[in-house]
């Protein structure tokens, strides 16, 4: 049996009061549609279909970028005329013997287990329906049964009866259901009802009238299947997103010291003894060994960081590779392409990029090194600048192994500085330093005796 997912995504969402399509709002940085599509993949969907048609360009543009080895078929649908409508737009491209799947642009966080649960239920002789009972149902469809149970069909809140109405198990919106008993049924919707739309939901009481079976599944949460409307919905959502990554964390073996204050926009993963403590935001893939400790205010960006460093306060760290034992910060800007071995360290004010720095080296205060690679024990001191760009291109610097550089030198690059090295603090260096040799690039002291300051002017 083959799955192909349909995901409807025509919708204005006009209560996001937005220039931008709906869908393509974030949650922990991914766009909601993002979500949906990704569920998809790790169902193991064998199509993903998309229907468009508010912002259809900036929508499937979206996903220009990504490279994924989903395919996705898009299809258009000009307007609105329902969610019926809407899922026999995406059919042409659905094979006949295929099940479909029909899940919603903009609801992101349905669980793979839920939705694979729903799944077994479907056959030739069955469709299957998610279905969640709400204390306040308003605005939904409303799941009707017969006197024995059996799902006899649903009525959206607009056409229900007084009775209807009172009912609280309502239609998530996700189904899955044989492709051919869609193709047959769809074109046989019709829209007069108060909407004057072709509902998908008219299908149940189709398939009911074929003497089919409607089978129930439930999500495992309220928060699986609700949808993004408006921006509060769209923040509680992330809000509850964020409490179940802390909580995944904190079961890994993280202590976070308030999982409120955390917020997780990726992939992260920890070992034992992790610490996050607040106001730390984990971005893309993040990987933290055993025993790292992130101070507060933090910013881990497509990061590895190896057992028992510390990242202290007030630090941003972005596209780079950290050893074990290494110490970074407080105050520290860790850009693309560094590299810190083991037991190195970066200090207060210290910005990096495209830097491989040594075992046990150490530039702990005030820097800028870029392009740089710097050996062991290698400590850079206070103030110590590369100058890796002459204003078109960018050149680099190399420091060998033991290397001194005193505070407040200026290594202008291309560079070489052999192995045992000593920088006079204050130098402007233009020239290659061979091993063991002391450079010292700076204008001589004069001191001159007597020296009268000057005074005011009455
Ligand atoms: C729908 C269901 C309702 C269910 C509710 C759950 C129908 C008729 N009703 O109602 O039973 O309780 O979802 O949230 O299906 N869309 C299109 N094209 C259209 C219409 C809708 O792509 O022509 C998309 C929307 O962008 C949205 C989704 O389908 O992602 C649902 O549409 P929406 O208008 O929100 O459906 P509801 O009226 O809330
Ligand atoms: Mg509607």
């Amino acid at each position: 049996m083959s799955v192909h997912v349909v995901i409807l995504a025509a919708g204005q969402g006009s209560r996001m009061r937005s220039n931008l399509p709906k869908v393509l709002h974030t949650l922990a940085a991914k766009p909601l549609l993002h979500h949906v599509v990704d569920n998809a993949r790790a169902l193991g969907a064998d199509g993903t279909h998309i229907v468009i048609g508010h912002g259809a360009d900036l929508v499937r543009s979206s996903f220009d970028k990504l490279t994924t080895d989903t395919q996705i078929h898009w299809s258009t649908q000009e307007q609105q005329l329902g969610t019926g409508h809407a899922v026999d737009q995406a059919l042409p491209s659905v094979p006949d013997d295929a099940t479909v799947l029909i899940l919603y642009g903009d609801v992101p966080l349905t669980n793979t287990e839920t939705l694979s649960t729903l799944l077994k239920h479907v056959s030739e002789k069955s469709i299957a329906l998610l279905t969640v009972e709400l204390d306040d149902p308003m605005g939904y469809g409303r799941i009707v049964r017969d006197a024995s149970g059996f799902v006899q069909a649903i009525v959206e809140q607009k056409d229900a009866t007084p009775e209807q109405l009172a009912i609280k198990e309502v239609n998530t919106g996700i189904l899955a259901a044989s492709a051919s008993k869609l193709k047959e049924w769809l074109p046989k919707l019709s829209n007069s009802n108060a909407q004057g739309e072709y509902y998908l939901t008219d299908i149940i009481a189709m398939a009911v009238n074929d003497q089919m079976e409607v089978a129930v599944a439930h999500p495992a949460c309220e928060e699986e299947v609700q949808g993004v409307n408006n921006r509060v919905q769209l923040a509680t959502l992330e809000r509850w997103y964020q409490a179940q990554q802390a909580e995944r964390l904190m079961i890994e073996g993280a202590t976070v010291i308030d999982p409120a204050r955390l917020d997780v926009r990726g992939k992260v993963s920890v070992g034992k003894d992790v610490f996050l403590d607040i106001n730390v935001i984990l971005e893309g893939e993040v990987e933290l060994a055993e025993g790292v400790v992130i101070g507060p205010n933090c910013i881990i960006k497509n990061a590895k960081i190896g057992a028992n460093t510390q990242i202290h306060a007030n630090s941003i760290v972005e596209d780079t590779e950290i050893g074990e034992s290494v110490n970074v910060g407080p105050f520290a800007r860790l850009r693309p392409g560094t590299k810190l071995s083991d037991r190195s360290k970066v200090g207060n004010f210290v910005e990096t990029k495209k830097t491989i720095l040594g075992e046990g080296s150490k530039i702990n205060h005030l820097s800028y090194i870029g392009d740089a690679e710097l050996g062991s024990n290698v400590n850079v001191g206070a103030g110590t600048i590369t100058c890796n760009y002459d204003g078109v291109n960018k050149f680099k610097t190399e420091i060998g192994n033991d290397v001194f550089v005193g505070s407040n030198t200026s290594l202008v690059a291309p560079v070489k500085v052999g192995s045992k090295a000593t920088v006079g603090a204050g130098s402007t260096v233009t020239k290659d330093i061979e091993q063991e040799q002391l450079a010292v690039a700076r204008s001589k002291q004069r001191n001159i005796d007597g020296w009268q300051r000057p005074v005011k002017n009455k």
